[in-house]
């Protein structure tokens, strides 16, 4: 049985839809803190368990007969004030990011299971062509606290012996059941849709790396059965600089729309990353970043005028 915390987010609902598809036996837990408890409806009929991983009593509930578990679980950077580092807020992600992955961890040992963590390109903060073992520089609160939860991880995988990998996604964007309008490209994609003007900050020549949320779905799966004991793995598709994310938008979404650069925001980061471990891990994408974001905009327009209901 597969456990997928922080599974009725962006991310584990794309997990979901493909393990269903497969016939999967697997669990979501999630306290529905930071995802819509609808994405629930959509998938219909899952093993969900309602549930806090600071709750060491409700983590005990969740792994009943688990023995794999895909931690996502998380407070991401989307949280107002986050990357502001407002020290509550900081705090409140500590906790979460990083002493949940630690009750998450320690009822993993207990059960023998296997963990693949869900970290984040992020925590290099700035460079190019960046590899596993390249120096990070967590920027934010949020990438601090997966780069402590990494530690912890590979800190448990050595002493115990433990069968865990780290995932270190790139920014994801794309169609999902849960799919989040608050992540770069997929804000761009939805502006773009209804007409508005793309906002570039600084000279936009800064680089981010792209994984389209099917393919990161794909990632986790793929390391359940590929890829060493300990290692981490950077899982990104492309590399872009804004500007051409809001080009290729614009382009391909709607040509009409304006880009305008905000040059008084210089962006905190730019950093590009290397996936070749990955890679020669056996892993490969299925969606370039054109495919993904026609697909996202052929989903939304699927949408319009549909009748809910209400
Ligand atoms: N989306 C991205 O671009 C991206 C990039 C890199 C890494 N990641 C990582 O991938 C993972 C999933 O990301 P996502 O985009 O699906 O995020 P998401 O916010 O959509 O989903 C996270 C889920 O965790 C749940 N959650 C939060 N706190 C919890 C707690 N204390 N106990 C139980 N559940 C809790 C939320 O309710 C939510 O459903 C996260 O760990 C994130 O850091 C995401």
């Amino acid at each position: 049985m597969i456990l997928i915390t922080g599974g009725n987010g962006y991310i584990g609902t794309e997990i979901a839809k493909i393990l269903l598809k497969k016939g999967k036996e697997f669990r979501i837990m999630d306290n529905l803190s930071g995802s819509n408890p609808l994405n629930l409806l959509y998938l219909n009929q899952i093993d969900f368990f309602w549930g806090d991983i600071r709750n060491k009593e409700d983590l005990k509930v969740a792994f009943k007969d688990v023995d794999v578990v895909i931690h996502l679980a998380a407070k991401l950077p989307t949280t107002p004030g986050l990357l502001d580092k407002v020290e509550e807020v900081a705090k409140v992600v500590d906790d979460i990011n990083y002493c949940g992955t630690l009750n998450v961890l320690e009822e993993v040992r207990r059960k023998d299971a296997s963990l693949i963590f869900a970290s984040t390109c992020n925590v290099y903060g700035v460079g190019e062509n960046l590899k596993e073992d390249s120096p990070t520089k967590p920027l934010n609160p949020y990438a601090e606290s997966k780069l402590k939860a990494e530690k912890a991880c590979i800190e448990y995988a050595e002493k115990y012996g433990m069968d865990i990998k780290i995932l270190r996604l790139a920014s994801v964007y794309g169609f999902s059941p849960g799919v989040r309008f608050n992540l770069v490209v997929n804000y761009f994609i939805l502006r773009a849709m209804l007409g508005y003007k793309l906002a570039v900050f600084g000279d936009g020549r800064n680089w981010r790396p792209f994984i389209h949320v099917h393919d990161a779905s794909r990632a986790f799966l793929h390391l359940i059965e590929y890829g060493e004991k300990g290692e981490i793995y950077n899982a990104a598709e492309s590399n872009l600089r804004i500007i051409d994310v809001a080009e290729t938008v614009k382009e391909t979404i709607n040509p009409k729309i304006d880009i305008e650069f905000i040059k008084e925001i210089k962006p905190e980061f730019s950093y590009s990353v290397d996936s070749s471990k990955f890679f020669n891990a056996g892993f490969k994408p299925e969606f370039d970043f054109k495919s993904g974001i026609v697909h996202l905009a052929e989903k939304l327009k699927a949408l319009e005028g549909r009748n809910f209901g209400f």
